[in-house]
């Protein structure tokens, strides 16, 4: 059983010239222990997905889904005090620029102490509430690579680099000792040496504490390297999932081929200099979303049968979502060696 599990999920938006679905029908699956990368370029709504599962969305958007389970257990029916309890200990989640969701006037210290469960403190006098707490702190502080923690855990969220503030983040967010950490392009604006150490950090925390690890990222080149499984979006809906060899090995869905055409390291025969393909186009507004497979006005594939939703299919592990997937041959295609999605695969 995956310990998070969306099936079908629909996010409404009311844009105010009328009610969108920001998010459609789009399928995502964590497994105890896996680091799965979730990448769609910018405004595909990666960060709405994000929200969902947290619970994070305002009264006037509403959620449709066929499950939204976290150990099996229904998130979107538990009760506001129930589903806060995971949230506050079991899934943990590092924003996009997580600097900014640092107090600016309190100390990375005082922060981080705050940030530790008052379970996790034994029964006792204050003042030895507050050491084991200062120790804890400093211990979560070592588990990041900061060694230097009398330095920053007096320091103030503004005379930090970025790249301490990234770790510090993550300290935060393990203090709960979560069982998923996500993060929402929380590397993104990084120089590649700190993005790359970030990375690394997490890939030890995921081998060391089995944490399951979701990458949110618009930069399919940096995760690869790191995770085990992708999930492709684009505008709102999930168009590929597989594991990363057999994505990059034999991508199904025309984004996700774009998407690797237009990153230069996975394009080893290129000659140097060469103009490197894109998609035409850019993804559209919600305000102006096409009816069927949203890729179709910018899909050098597109038929007549696009301007239908095209319904997930499988082969083994990888999913895709295209009436007109790559690498089938249209025989294979009609007679399907791809199964529809089913319960057998959820
Ligand atoms: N609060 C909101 N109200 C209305 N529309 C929103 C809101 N937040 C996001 N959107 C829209 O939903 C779509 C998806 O946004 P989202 O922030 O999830 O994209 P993203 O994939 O996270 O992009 P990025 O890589 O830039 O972070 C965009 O068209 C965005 O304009
Ligand atoms: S369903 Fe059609 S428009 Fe969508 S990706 Fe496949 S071929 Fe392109
Ligand atoms: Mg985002």
């Amino acid at each position: 059983m995956a310990l998070l599990d969306i099936k079908n999920l629909t996010l409404y938006i009311d844009t105010g010239d009328g009610t969108v679905k920001a998010l459609e029908k789009v399928n995502l699956s964590l497994n105890e222990g896996e680091i799965r990368a979730l990448v769609g370029e910018s405004g595909s709504g990666k960060s709405l997905m994000v929200r969902c599962i947290i619970g994070a969305i305002p009264d006037y958007w509403s959620i449709k889904a066929d499950r939204i389970t976290y150990k099996g257990q229904d998130l979107l029916n538990m009760s506001y005090e129930q589903r806060r309890q995971i949230m506050r200990r079991e899934i943990a989640v590092v924003f996009q620029e997580p600097t900014s969701s640092l107090d600016p006037s309190v100390t990375i210290g005082e922060q981080l102490m705050e940030s530790i469960p008052p379970e996790f403190i034994d029964k006792g006098w204050f003042w030895e509430k507050a050491k084991q707490r200062k120790q804890i702190a400093i211990r979560l502080i070592h588990q990041v690579g900061i060694k230097d923690h009398d330095k920053y855990l007096s320091a103030y969220p503004h005379n930090i680099p970025s790249d301490v503030g990234q770790k510090i983040m993550i300290a935060m967010a393990l203090a709960s000792e979560p069982k998923i950490l996500i993060c929402d392009d929380s590397t993104r604006g990084m120089e590649s040496t700190t993005k790359t150490q970030i990375l690394r950090l997490l890939m030890k925390l995921n081998k060391t504490k089995n944490l399951a690890i979701l990458f949110v990222s618009h930069d399919l080149l940096a995760i690869t390297s790191v995770t085990q499984s992708i999930t492709v979006l684009y505008c709102g809906q999930t168009v590929e999932s597989a594991k990363v060899k057999s994505l990059l090995k034999r991508p199904l869905h025309p984004y996700t081929k774009a998407l690797l055409d237009s990153a230069p390291s996975f394009q080893m025969s290129l000659p140097t200099k060469s103009p490197l393909k894109a998609l035409e186009g850019t993804i559209p507004t919600l305000q102006h979303l096409p009816s069927g497979c949203r890729l179709g006005p910018r899909c050098p594939n597109a038929r007549k049968e696009c301007v239908s939703v095209p319904a997930p299919r499988a082969i083994q592990e990888h999913i895709y979502s295209c009436h007109f997937p790559l690498h089938l041959p249209e025989k294979s295609r009609r007679k399907s060696i791809a199964r529809p999605l089913g319960m057998q695969d959820e």
